[in-house]
């Protein structure tokens, strides 16, 4: 009788302790399945037919997302106009990537400068479900507390499924002295990054990188590619700013930018 207690019990502890071993890697976690098409910037950026990250269209034919998206290896190609990544929709089109171009700072083994920019074999065609998504230019700190839009086809969930239909979640802004506290990001995230808090089943995640935090219609900052675990309170989300990167974007995106301002200065 008493060894059949000891059994018992050994077994109910490695099962909490097989819990605790399966779960703290969290995952977009909470989030809600977002209306169709009312986030018509956001890309998935793809390599050999498969969703691999986030992106948004920041010009006709730019995209934006994260620099440890880029893989070298083979060719990307990104989807617009897409909610459902494998159902057929009117306003969905794949577009190959004519040149990527990731931060010349960016390195595999940190967060730093993680931006990419990839550029369109054409002009995406806008309409609807397809729009530029605006940046913000001014380098001033989003306040803590402030709620911004994240979203997203990555893993939402600790089994690490994935969705098919795009999912969002409303995240508030943690300041950065905050963030740098040493229960947190202990003195990482730069003038670049900024923070959201991040909780137990709410939370960006793997397959998200690249895509915008979005406050008040501005695209503020990109969900840093690096690898860390979500769904924990104490790791923060990281996000690289992009105000700060304002002249690399420009430069690099040149041609096509100049070109429509001046044309819309001709109208003027
Ligand atoms: C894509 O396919 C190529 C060729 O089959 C392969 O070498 C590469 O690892 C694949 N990349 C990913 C991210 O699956
Ligand atoms: C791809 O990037 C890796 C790591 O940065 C590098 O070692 C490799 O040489 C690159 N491959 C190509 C084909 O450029
Ligand atoms: C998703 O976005 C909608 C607005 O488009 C918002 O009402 C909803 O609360 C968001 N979902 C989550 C889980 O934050």
């Amino acid at each position: 009788m008493g060894d059949s207690w000891v059994r018992v019990l050994a077994l109910i502890f490695l099962g909490a302790a097989m819990c605790a071993l399966a779960q703290p890697r969290g995952r977009i976690l909470g989030g809600s399945v977002a209306q169709a098409h009312a986030r018509p910037y956001m890309a998935s950026v793809q390599v050999n037919g498969s969703h691999m990250c986030g992106g948004f269209l920041i010009a006709e034919q730019w995209v934006l997302s994260a620099a440890h998206c880029w893989d070298n290896t083979t060719d990307m190609q990104v989807l617009l106009g897409a909610h459902s990544l494998s159902l057929p929709e009117s306003s969905k089109r794949l577009y190959n990537v004519l040149r990527a171009v990731p931060h010349p700072g960016s390195k595999p083994d940190t967060i730093d400068h993680d931006l990419l920019l990839l550029q369109l074999s054409e002009k995406a065609e806008l309409g609807p479900a397809v729009q530029i998504l605006a940046w913000q230019h001014e380098d001033l700190d989003v306040k803590g507390g402030t709620l911004c839009d994240v979203a997203g086809w990555g893993v939402d969930s600790y089994t690490g499924h994935r969705p098919d239909l795009l999912k969002n979640l409303t995240v508030p802004v943690m300041d950065r002295a905050t963030c740098n506290l040493r229960i947190y990001h202990d003195g990482t995230i730069t003038d670049s990054m900024m923070c959201t808090e991040s909780h137990y089943r709410r939370d960006s995640c793997t397959g998200d990188s690249g895509g915008p935090l979005v406050c008040g219609g501005v695209a503020e900052a990109v969900v840093t590619s690096g690898s860390r675990v979500c769904g924990n309170r104490k790791k923060p989300s990281i996000f690289t700013r992009v105000a700060p990167y304002q002249k690399w974007i420009m430069l690099e995106t040149n041609d096509t930018i100049s070109h429509q301002s001046n044309l819309s200065n001709k109208a003027l």
